[in-house]
């Protein structure tokens, strides 16, 4: 049990992001802290990045621009190390991809996706981050991946709409796929308070037409730790009532 994992509690604001308060604790201690929820607080610089990356007036292009104000992309966009090259699985129309391109934070990036307007729109905004190359396809995850290993896999807010069999396969293959030394960011949404799990539940039935189902976070956590990830960041993020929480594998050098 040596490994250390950040405990990050978020501070305050409906629109953004974290300032934080990092406690290296054992993971061993970590695990058994209580969660520490808290809102977080300012999101200055991407909300701002993610219209200029989508300033056309189409409904994805719009859902981009504010989704900044309810998904805590600075905390994520802060896990990639510079330089990396990342695999986003569910990458939807690439605003992560997008924004940390246009940070000059990643040296490229693959982003899939079973949306294929999604996809069109991701196309359409990889333009703008180059010479930062932006490859996005059209895949669901029961499909064949793009080959090889990344600095960094993402998959964000996707469990959630995956189903409930094809889980394990998603995160299995997402480990599989992380160099060694790199990392595995993972996050989705609440199952608990019930209040923030009914109100993302609403959100997705009208946004995604889709009653979506809850993976616990303690089972992922589980799985990677079977699979040898360790765990070295958790952070729990409130923004207006959706409740998000962040987890960062790293697979040992
Ligand atoms: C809430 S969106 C998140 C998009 C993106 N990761 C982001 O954070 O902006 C969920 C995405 O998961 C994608 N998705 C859902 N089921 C999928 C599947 N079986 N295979 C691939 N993508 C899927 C949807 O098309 C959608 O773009």
């Amino acid at each position: 049990m040596g490994a250390s994992v950040r405990i990050v509690i978020a501070r305050h604001s409906c629109n953004g992001y974290v300032r934080r308060d990092a406690l290296a604790l054992s993971s061993r201690a970590t695990l058994r802290a209580p969660r520490l929820i808290v809102p977080s607080e300012n999101n200055s610089n991407v909300a701002p990045s993610a219209r200029r990356l989508f300033d056309d007036s189409s409904l994805i292009s719009t859902v981009q621009r504010y989704r900044p104000y309810i998904c805590p992309f600075a905390e994520l966009i802060e896990q990639v190390p510079t330089g990396s090259e990342v695999l986003d699985i569910g990458c939807g129309a690439g605003l992560y991809l997008g924004l940390l391109a246009a940070q000059g934070r990643i040296r490229g990036g693959i982003g899939f996706d079973a949306s294929l307007p999604a996809i069109a729109a991701a196309k359409t905004m990889s333009e703008k981050v180059a010479p930062i190359r932006l490859d996005f396809r059209h895949l669901g995850v029961d499909q064949e991946w793009p080959g090889g290993t990344f600095d960094v896999v993402s998959l964000v807010d996707v469990m959630h709409h995956v189903p409930i069999p094809v889980r394990r396969d998603v995160t299995r293959l997402a480990a599989e796929r992380v160099r060694p030394g790199g990392l595995f960011i993972y996050k989705d949404m609440v199952r608990r308070p019930l209040w923030r799990a009914v109100a993302n539940r609403a959100h997705d039935l009208v946004v995604a037409r889709q009653w979506i189902s809850y993976e616990p976070v303690e089972a992922v956590e589980a799985q990677c730790r079977a699979i040898g990830l360790e765990l070295v960041h958790r952070q729990d993020i409130n923004m207006l009532w959706y409740g998000h929480e962040l987890r960062v594998f790293r697979r040992p050098a």
